[in-house]
């Protein structure tokens, strides 16, 4: 018997899965790089590497974890002992780990906000221009959004306190798919918007000169974000796995509903930005200033606001666990520290690096390292680089270190599917990401 904790089911640990994969990159970041990228174009590239370099990923890091059954930086050392090389992809994922959850409770924060607001009425009482202006207004409080920031920092290590398989999954079974549906009646009221055909053709029709080279990286990037990957969440996830699981199947699952979520919150949000004559390119800003409007024009808009609010916390909650747990797993596995130590120790450092994205909205706004405040740096620096250089490492780790073997366990009884897809680890999903990054920069 190992000591190691296991998801209690299978439906367990495919909650957890989902609700790592599906958060504030989804319903935040999705829609507001689209909008700074132009629209079609990116969201064509970001389909396309969820396709064909994300799915491959995710199974390589599932699997990773699950026949290590050790941490993200300790799975590549048993798996190639004693001290192997490609240990370093871990180790960049734990620095990614503090530094996405840094900006990510942030912003988790700000959610939190609005969900303050929500429930004081403001959403369903203020006039559009001053719904429009909230967010401004939360820039420029740095004191409020330290305070959120603390609370989402708080709900996020009391949950892994709790015990990631236990509190979590009664929650997740009914709070996941609420949003879904939850989104699905927005896009429905969306549907009938003057603006609906407009987001349609903004986010499916290709205006490929619109997209420049660090677009790419950022479609890339994104789709690493998005499905948790590059920095060891699947493999830590992957490693609380006990028995042998489809995870081809399960891999699929994931995207398509991770990428379904951020469609469908695409459309919502451009519908809104069109029909209200926004501005698409908005940036960060882009849901929390689109949103409210359409609340308050909605029949029981007070409601639906507060109801929206609480489920992408929570659906953020559910990310920002994963994003901790890489890195408690590693402290208290390699490093020794006990678990609650680990927790209180990592997630106070992290806490305190997210006071320089609080402060990139205000006090600090005008101080850039390369062009960029902290908040920029830290989300280009993850998404665009570490994220995508950890996947690529893990890719190459899985089809040309563990090579054979790993085929033959994800499919033991087709030698097809076994030979067609180490020619996928090996060679499609490195070489899109070359081609793709060579194809831009020249
Ligand atoms: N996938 C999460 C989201 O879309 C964010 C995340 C990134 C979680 C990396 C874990 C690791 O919100």
């Amino acid at each position: 018997m190992s000591k190691r904790a296991h998801w209690g089911s299978r439906f367990a640990f495919l909650l957890a899965a989902a609700g790592s994969a599906v958060g504030l990159g989804n319903i935040w970041k999705f829609p507001y790089i689209t909008g700074v990228n132009g629209g079609g174009a990116f969201v064509l590239i970001y389909l396309l590497c969820v396709a064909l370099v994300g799915v491959p990923v995710l199974v390589a890091e599932l699997y990773i974890g699950q026949k290590s059954q050790k941490n993200a930086v300790e799975a590549f050392s048993v798996l190639d002992p004693p001290r192997s090389p490609w240990r370093i992809s871990g180790l960049l994922g734990v620095l990614s780990a503090f530094l996405i959850l840094s900006f990510y409770s942030v912003i988790g924060g700000w959610v939190i906000d609005f969900l303050f607001q929500s429930l004081m009425g403001k959403i369903s009482s203020l006039p559009e221009e001053a719904l429009k202006g909230l967010l401004g207004g939360l820039f420029s409080a740095p004191l409020w959004q330290i305070l959120w920031h603390t609370v989402f920092m708080g709900l996020t290590v009391g949950i892994v306190f709790m015990g990631v398989n236990e509190g979590l999954e009664r929650w997740s079974k009914i709070l996941m798919p609420s949003l879904f549906v939850l989104l699905f009646i927005l896009l429905v009221y969306c549907w009938k918007l003057e603006g609906f055909p407009k987001a349609v053709d903004f986010l499916f029709s290709t205006r490929a000169d619109k997209l420049t080279f660090s677009g790419i990286l950022e479609a890339m990037g994104h789709a690493f974000f998005t499905l948790s990957l590059g920095m060891g969440a699947m493999i830590t996830y992957g490693s609380y796995l006990g028995q042998r699981e489809n995870l081809v199947r399960i891999s699929f699952l994931l995207a398509l509903l991770d990428t379904l979520v951020a469609l469908v919150a695409g459309l919502v949000i451009f519908s809104i930005t069109f029909t209200f004559n926004m501005e698409p390119a908005a940036g960060p800003g882009l849901i929390f200033s689109t949103l409210p409007v359409l609340f308050s024009k909605m029949s029981a808009g007070g409601v639906l606001a507060v109801a929206f609010f609480l489920l992408v916390l929570f659906a953020a909650l559910t990310s920002s666990v994963s994003i901790l747990e890489v890195c408690v797993a590693y402290w208290s596995e390699t490093h020794g520290l006990n678990r609650k130590k680990a927790t209180i120790l990592t997630a106070g450092a992290i806490y305190l690096l997210g006071f320089l994205t609080v402060f990139s909205t205000n006090r600090l706004s005008n101080f850039k390292i390369l062009g960029l405040t902290f908040f920029d740096l830290f989300d280009k620096l993850t998404s665009s680089y570490l994220l995508p250089i950890g996947g690529f490492i893990t890719i190459l780790f899985m089809g040309w270190k563990l090579g054979h073997q790993s085929v033959k366990d994800l499919f033991p009884s087709s030698s097809l599917m076994q030979k067609a897809t180490l020619f996928l680890f090996r060679f499609i999903t490195p070489a899109v990401m070359v081609i793709l990054i060579y194809h831009f920069a020249t």
